[in-house]
């Protein structure tokens, strides 16, 4: 037992040793921290280096170990280009050196060990650019006038911008200083709200200085309207609109807002968007359950400014280019709501008997509304709706019309809404329709293109208050199962049927559905392509004489013939020769 708890106490020492050792190890050379000063690193010409330039790095150890290597580290690599000056110096070439931030450790390498003998930072970095595209802002009431320039490329390194403000004989009247930065408060205060000034931006760093070419900065040229501030989003139902209620403390007689967008991801999008009233905008096109951030600000729609008649959205060098924007107002967030669908469902229908109705129809197309079609309503006569789920991309009903309803309609019922009632048309017009011409097979077997003309005889204008609303072509196989169809526009008189099957009869109809009611249909039996029968007619003997023989066949069920049967070929044998044909038959015999 005893020696058992010592073992156990003397591991619990020991292991926490060796963890530090191991955590600390690798961690040493990060920074510059270093276990023992043994020694010194220098570079040539600089820790603080241009980018892309040669190095030199010097490691001096203070002993010299006969046994061990003096080495270093770039980054954690081993450097390779090296040359031992003496057993205290040796010295590293580093090439091209394009890291802003690196850091160099120089070791002792024996056999046994290795050992820190000290570190260093090296940091990269590139001169400031010149500062360009000045804009110098203030508002009515604001006690500062912002300026803004673009530092151009990154320097790795802290630049410090020196801003002075000169009058016209090139006295400085104030300066000041700020470091990594593209923008700076100068107080209104310093300037003569008439007076012309030069505004001088220096960049400077470690590897130099670039100075702005001076901008004329004269305050009542840049005065820019108040910032506004979006009060109210409201959306409008269905139509996937915002509007935006707005405020400002300036006058907003001549003031023009802007209304700029984004969602989580995209870049901002700025509209010039409809203005309801002085302080409401519609913002029109949005995409229905999105996050958006609306932002606001406001132009000087009376401001004059030579060329420019329009806001320009990337302003010039010069303030006399520039059109007076407010600043962005800051953003409010709002949430789009559902969408219910907008358009009408495609409809049709089947007589089963006089009251007995199929009623078909297709699901609202996806983009045209949002969440789920939850069920679909038809409304019958005297405010009886049946309710009807149905996920397929084709529905149907069967209902029971009363012969006095002349229509009923069917409505989409979405989470955010119902669609528009669509008037399925159940009155016959009893009139001559379109004629359906021969139908032309598609190449690939799979569709068919049909074509119709209205009889000479039928002239639209002169039939009193007959308006034609759509065409509707429809087709099921034959015999009958399935029914498809499609709705084709009034000023259309083709279309092309799709997803048929090779071999499969379809009887298609054409039907024109007009004010007055549904034409009598225009029919016609297709095969999108033929093929061989499937079997050949059973025959019966009905008489055997002496020379004659006089037999039947039945005629081959539709789904057995996979083509129009052109004709019968009778076979006759012998027992006692081989096959002989005798002749081929037209179709009409059976
Ligand atoms: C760095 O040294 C290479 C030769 O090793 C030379 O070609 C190159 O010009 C040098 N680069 C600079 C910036 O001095
Ligand atoms: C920037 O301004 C400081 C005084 O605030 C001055 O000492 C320094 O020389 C200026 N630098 C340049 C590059 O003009
Ligand atoms: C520049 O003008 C100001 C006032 O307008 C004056 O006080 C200053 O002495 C002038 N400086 C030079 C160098 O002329
Ligand atoms: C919003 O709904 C109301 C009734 O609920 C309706 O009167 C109004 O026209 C609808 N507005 C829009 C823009 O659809
Ligand atoms: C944001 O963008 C990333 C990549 O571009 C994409 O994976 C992500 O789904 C987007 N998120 C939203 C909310 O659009
Ligand atoms: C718009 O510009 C005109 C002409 O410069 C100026 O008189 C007016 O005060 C400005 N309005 C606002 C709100 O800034
Ligand atoms: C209407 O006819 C269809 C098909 O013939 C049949 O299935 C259905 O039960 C009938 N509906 C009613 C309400 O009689
Ligand atoms: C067959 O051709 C028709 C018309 O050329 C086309 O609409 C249809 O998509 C095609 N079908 C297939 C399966 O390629
Ligand atoms: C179909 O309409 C086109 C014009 O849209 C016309 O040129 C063509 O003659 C029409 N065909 C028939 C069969 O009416
Ligand atoms: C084809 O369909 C029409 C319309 O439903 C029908 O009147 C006609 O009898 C059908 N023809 C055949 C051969 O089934
Ligand atoms: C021929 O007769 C047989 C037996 O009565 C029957 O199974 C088969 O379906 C018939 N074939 C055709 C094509 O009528």
């Amino acid at each position: 037992m005893k020696l058992s708890i010592s073992s156990t106490t003397s591991r619990c020492i020991i292991l926490p040793l060796l963890i530090l050792y191991i955590l600390l190890y690798p961690l040493l050379p990060a920074g510059s921290q270093f276990i023992n000063k043994g020694g010194t690193v220098t570079v040539d010409p600089s820790p603080y280096f241009l980018l892309g330039s040669n190095l030199t790095v010097y490691c001096h150890v203070r002993e010299c170990k006969r046994s061990y290597k003096i080495s270093l580290d770039l980054n954690g690599v081993t450097v390779k280009d090296r040359k031992e000056v003496n057993c205290n110096l040796a010295k590293f070439y580093l090439p091209n050196v394009h890291m802003p931030q690196s850091f160099v450790v120089c070791k002792l390498r024996g056999v046994q060990s290795t050992k820190i003998v000290t570190g260093l930072d090296l940091h990269g970095g590139l001169p400031p650019d010149k500062p360009e595209d000045i804009i110098c802002e203030v508002t009515r009431s604001s006690d500062f006038i912002g300026c803004l320039w673009k530092s151009g490329q990154k320097t790795y390194l802290p630049t410090t911008y020196n801003i002075s403000v000169n009058r016209e004989n090139g006295t400085q009247i104030y300066l000041d200083q700020i470091q990594n930065a593209e923008e700076i408060k100068i107080p209104r205060g310093i300037v003569d709200k008439t007076k012309k000034y030069q505004l001088i931006i220096t960049a400077y760093n470690h590897f130099g200085v670039s100075q702005s070419n001076p901008f004329i900065l004269c305050v009542k040229e840049i005065v820019i309207p108040e910032t506004p501030h979006i009060t109210n989003v409201e959306f409008e139902n269905g139509s996937i609109s915002a509007v935006l209620q707005w405020k400002t403390t300036d006058l907003s007689v001549h003031l023009k807002p802007y209304v700029r967008l984004c969602t989580y991801n995209s870049s901002w999008d700025v509209r010039e968007e409809t203005e309801l009233s002085d302080t409401l905008i519609r913002v029109g096109d949005l995409t229905p359950l999105t996050e958006y951030e609306f932002q606001v600000r406001t132009c000087n729609s009376t401001f004059r400014v030579n060329h420019i008649t329009v806001p320009s959205f990337t302003p010039g060098p010069t303030s006399s280019q520039r059109l007076p924007c407010s600043k962005w107002s800051s953003s409010v967030l709002a949430r789009t709501p559902g969408k219910g669908p907008s358009q009408r469902l495609s409809v049709w229908r089947v007589f089963n008997s006089q009251q007995n109705v199929t009623v078909f129809w297709k699901p609202p197309p996806p983009q045209d509304y949002s969440g789920e079609v939850k069920q679909y309503n038809i409304f019958l006569a005297s405010d009886q709706i049946k309710e009807v789920t149905c996920r397929e991309a084709s529905c149907h009903s069967s209902v029971l019309v009363p012969a006095a309803v002349q229509t009923l309609s069917i409505s989409a019922v979405t989470s955010y809404g119902s669609s528009p009632p669509a008037d399925v048309p159940l009155r016959h017009s009893g009139e001559v329709g379109p004629v359906l011409r021969q139908p032309a097979p598609a190449a690939n077997g799979s569709a068919v293109y049909v074509s119709w003309s209205w009889p000479q005889t039928k002239s639209w204008s002169t039939s009193g208050g007959e308006v034609l609303l759509h065409y509707v072509v429809q087709w099921r196989s034959v015999p009958a199962t399935k029914l498809w169809w499609q709705e084709v526009e009034k000023n259309q008189n083709s279309t092309s049927i799709t997803g048929l099957t090779a071999g499969v009869r379809y009887n298609v109809s054409l039907f024109a559905v007009t004010t007055r009611g549904v034409t009598a249909p225009s029919s016609v039996l297709i095969y999108s392509k033929e093929q061989k029968p499937a079997s050949g007619p059973n025959l019966t003997v009905l008489l055997h004489e002496a020379k004659r023989i006089q037999i039947l066949w039945d005629e081959l069920p539709v789904n057995q013939q996979r083509g129009f049967i052109t004709s019968y070929t009778l076979y006759i044998q012998t027992l006692d020769s081989s096959n002989q044909a005798l002749r081929g038959f037209p179709v009409e015999g059976s």
